[in-house]
């Protein structure tokens, strides 16, 4: 899966991207609501780089890894993860993260947005996102997507030490406007 945007080439993420993909992958302010802590390794990143699905998009219940790289000097900037439902054929989660310094321009969205494309358009049939509620910066960029909001899951998931709560976000591929 390779995509082009105005601004970015989004490929699988590779060896040639662990070191960059591990400095920003340990800063606290994007582990804060990730699964993911600052003690994120180089081993950690290498395992996830050797456990990539090798076809085109994650089958059933796996998780591709996209890099998310300026066009101009194929820069890391940060990556959009796509996951595959285990149960529900056509049915995809994506997740996002950004380097905290290229924050605030605008390219999670536009990376984000090229993905959610590219699924519906290869036959998806919906197409999730999930976030803390305490993450603003993410439920304000899925609902500038144009994700419905399905759910509120109240002190629903036991995280890093406390119950956290979760807002559920979707969009059929009947409701998007390509
Ligand atoms: C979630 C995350 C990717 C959002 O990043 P972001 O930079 O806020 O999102 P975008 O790239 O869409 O940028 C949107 C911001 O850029 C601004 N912006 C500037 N130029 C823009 C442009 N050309 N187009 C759109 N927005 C633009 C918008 O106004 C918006 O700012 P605001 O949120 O203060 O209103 C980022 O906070 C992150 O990586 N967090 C850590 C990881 C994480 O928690 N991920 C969520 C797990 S799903």
């Amino acid at each position: 899966m390779e995509l082009e945007t105005a601004r970015f080439v989004l490929s699988p993420l590779g060896v040639d991207d662990i070191d960059a993909f591990v400095d920003y992958r340990r800063h606290p302010s994007v582990a804060h609501y990730q699964s993911s802590t600052t003690d994120y390794s180089r081993a950690d990143a290498e395992q996830l780089v050797a456990e990539q699905p090798r076809t085109g998009l994650p089958a059933a219940g796996e998780w591709l890894q996209l890099a998310v790289r300026r066009r101009a000097d194929g820069t890391l900037l940060g990556d959009v993860a796509v996951g595959a439902d285990p149960v529900q054929p056509q049915t995809f989660e994506l997740g996002v993260t950004l380097m905290p310094s290229v924050q605030g321009n605008g390219y999670a969205q536009e990376a984000l947005a090229a993905v959610r494309d590219q699924l519906f358009a290869s036959g998806a049939h919906r197409i999730t996102m999930q976030g803390d509620a305490r993450n603003a910066a993410v439920l304000r960029l899925v609902s500038r997507l144009g994700f419905r909001h399905e759910a509120s899951l109240h002190d629903a998931d036991w995280f890093k030490g406390e119950w956290s709560s979760l807002e559920c976000f979707a969009q059929l591929r009947s409701e998007w406007v390509p």
